[in-house]
Parts: C-alpha cells; structure tokens; sequence
C-alpha cells in the first residue's frame, strides 16, 4: 500500500492507483475533460493538473496519468494549480467558438461550467480562430470544428468501449479535427450512428439534432426505463419536456454501461407521441376491407374464437406462439403458457437472439 496526503487528508491506496483515483476515495473532486473511468487516460486536456511535492521537489502534472509514490503530498488546489488551470481554459477558448446562446450545449457543457469556475469569460489571446466547416451528413447528429477541444473523448469512446473505431484526429495542428477518414464527410465512413461519441462530448462539437428542441433548464424530469428494441435490456434515461419526451440518454446498465445503439438513441421513443401511432384495436372491415376502431373485448374474442376454430378443425399442433424479444419475462412465460394450456401445443418460442 502507498501512503499520501491529498490536501492534508491522508490516504492510503493501493500501488497503481493515480492521484485522480486516490482523490477520489478520498471524496476529493479533481475536474477533467478528457478522461474517461475505466480506460487508459488520454492525458491531454490537463484540466486534471495537481501539485505533488515529494521528497522536498515540487512538480504540476495530471492527476489522471500520475500513479501515487509513497510520501506524496498532493495540492488539488493551490496557486499554481489554479493558474494552470486558467491557462488551459484561456488555451481551450482561444479556438473555441463562444457562441454559448445559440448553442445546443449551452447549459449542459463541461467548459462552460469549468470557465464559470475559473472566472474565464473570453481568451486573452489574438487571432483567427480555425474555421472548418460544420459536418452535417449525419442523419442524427453535427459535428462542429468549432466547438471541438480536440479532448478525445469521442474517439476513445468509439475505439476502446463500442469497440467500431470510425473516427480519428485528422490533420495537425490548427487544422485538427475529428473524422471519419481525411477529406470525407462523416456518413462516408464506417459510423453506426450508435451516438455514443456525442454523449462522450463534453462541449457542444457533437451534438445529436434533435437537442434543437430543448434546454438542459427546461427538463421536466428524467425517466429510467429499459429499451424497447431488443432482449439486451439497455438502460436509459429518458428525457421529459412538457410531458413529451424529447431525448434519450444511455444509463448505466449492468448490460450496457451508459452505451446504446442507434436504434436504442434514435428510434426508441418518436413513436410515443407519433400522430400515426396505432391506439386501439382494429378489425378488418370484410366488405369495405377498411380496418374499424373496435374495443379490446371484441378483439380479444374474434382472436380467441379464430384460434379455437382452428385447433378444433386441424388439432392444436396447427398453432405456435413466438413471443417478441421485446417483452418483460412475465408477458413470455404468459405466452408459452397460453400455448400449452389453451392451444395444447409445445410449439413456443422466442425472438430473443441478441
Ligand atoms: Fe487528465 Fe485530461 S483529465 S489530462
């Protein structure tokens, strides 16, 4: 074991563990942009910075890379701590376009609230900023050069946890941008449109479209709930505003940690509120061969009495029940149980192959 102190509070942690991680058992806040739990840091925001003094030497390095050493003394907010902070922030602004009232972001972004902290309204320094154009070709999301701090969040996202590795930094220097292959457009690489980058971001560079629709300030409330789609059963938060749902997030799930699919992100809810959705029973009009609004009862007993027609005329074996992957156990275990106790017959089963 190591023995520390992070602003005089003494910890001890096990060999290995970084300054970020100890902090935090210590219920110490250390603020970062780039570093992602569970993977290998990036290092390369260094908003994480700390002073570790040691041995009577002193040194400012980043608290997500630095593994502790017996003695350290760690400073988490000190003078020079701060003021490197400050530095980064002022760096960060220089290329950041501050157009925080039109932004989707606004109130929901990881450098505003740090600049908030930090006292920083603009940059001190002077210059053009890169101005690369906004890549819409994404059905369900933007990317904006512009608003981008080149933290790799995204990137790490999509190559270490969803494990699809379609973007990358392209270029150098001023003209680093995040993509999907040099001089193409998003939708031309190898992108699932899962959205997991964009919930990664920690400013407004990636933004899904539909964030058009609301403020972080303007949510009603948040509903975890299971996703509709398939038998994964992915957590999800979704996001209320006048009582309609207007976003989803993925929550921490034992089977998905915070990701989802496209479909999970960006198909799992417009048919809530949708003026097509189906609302009622519906029984086919033979003479019109129009369906007709029906009650569940006169549903339910033309269903019955076609199944029990058919069992009668051809033996129960003649009918199966395949339950949608989609239901909770408790509807499946309904199902299989209608089909061996009323149909009489052993043919069940289920969708869910995931
Ligand atoms: Fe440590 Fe970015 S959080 S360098």
């Amino acid at each position: 074991m190591i023995h520390l102190t992070i602003d005089g509070i003494p910890v001890e942690v096990e060999k290995g563990t970084t300054i970020l991680q100890a902090a935090k058992q210590a219920g110490i806040t250390i603020p970062t942009l780039c570093y992602i739990e569970d993977l290998l840091p990036d290092g390369s925001c260094r908003m994480c910075v700390v002073e570790v003094t040691n041995n009577g030497r002193s040194k400012i390095d980043t608290a997500c890379t630095l593994q502790v050493s017996e003695g350290d003394e760690v400073q988490t907010m000190s003078e020079k701590v701060i003021d490197s902070r400050k530095k980064t922030l002022d760096l960060l602004l220089s290329d950041h376009n501050v157009h925080c009232f039109s932004c989707e972001a606004n109130g929901d972004c990881k450098l505003q609230d740090l600049c908030f902290e930090y006292g920083l309204e603009e940059t001190s320094y002077e210059g053009e900023m890169t101005s690369l154009p906004k890549d819409e070709s994404n059905k369900f999301f933007s990317y904006d050069p512009s608003l981008c701090i080149l933290c790799h969040r995204c990137v790490n996202t999509c190559t270490e946890i969803v494990g699809r590795a379609a973007i990358d930094t392209m270029e150098r220097g001023f003209q680093s941008v995040i993509g999907a292959a040099p001089e193409k457009v998003w939708a031309e690489g190898t992108c699932e449109s899962c959205g997991n980058c964009v919930q990664a971001c920690p400013t407004g560079a990636l933004s899904m479209k539909r964030r058009k629709k609301y403020r972080a300030y303007q949510v009603d409330k948040v509903v975890r709930t299971t996703c509709p789609h398939c038998a994964t059963g992915c957590q999800m938060d979704l996001i209320v505003k006048d009582g309609k749902i207007v976003d989803v997030k993925g929550a921490d799930g034992p089977s998905n940690r915070g990701l989802l699919c496209v479909k999970g992100r960006s198909g799992s809810f417009d048919f809530v509120d949708h003026k097509t959705r189906i609302r009622h029973p519906l029984i086919k009009n033979k003479e019109t061969g129009e369906f007709e609004q029906a009650t569940w009862d006169e549903a339910l007993d033309l269903v019955a009495s076609k199944f029990s027609e058919i069992k009668t005329n051809y033996g129960g074996d003649a009918l199966a029940g395949f339950a949608c992957s989609r239901s909770t156990n408790e509807d499946i275990y309904m199902l299989q149980k209608m089909v061996r106790a009323a149909f009489g017959s052993n043919n069940t089963d289920n969708c869910a192959r995931v």
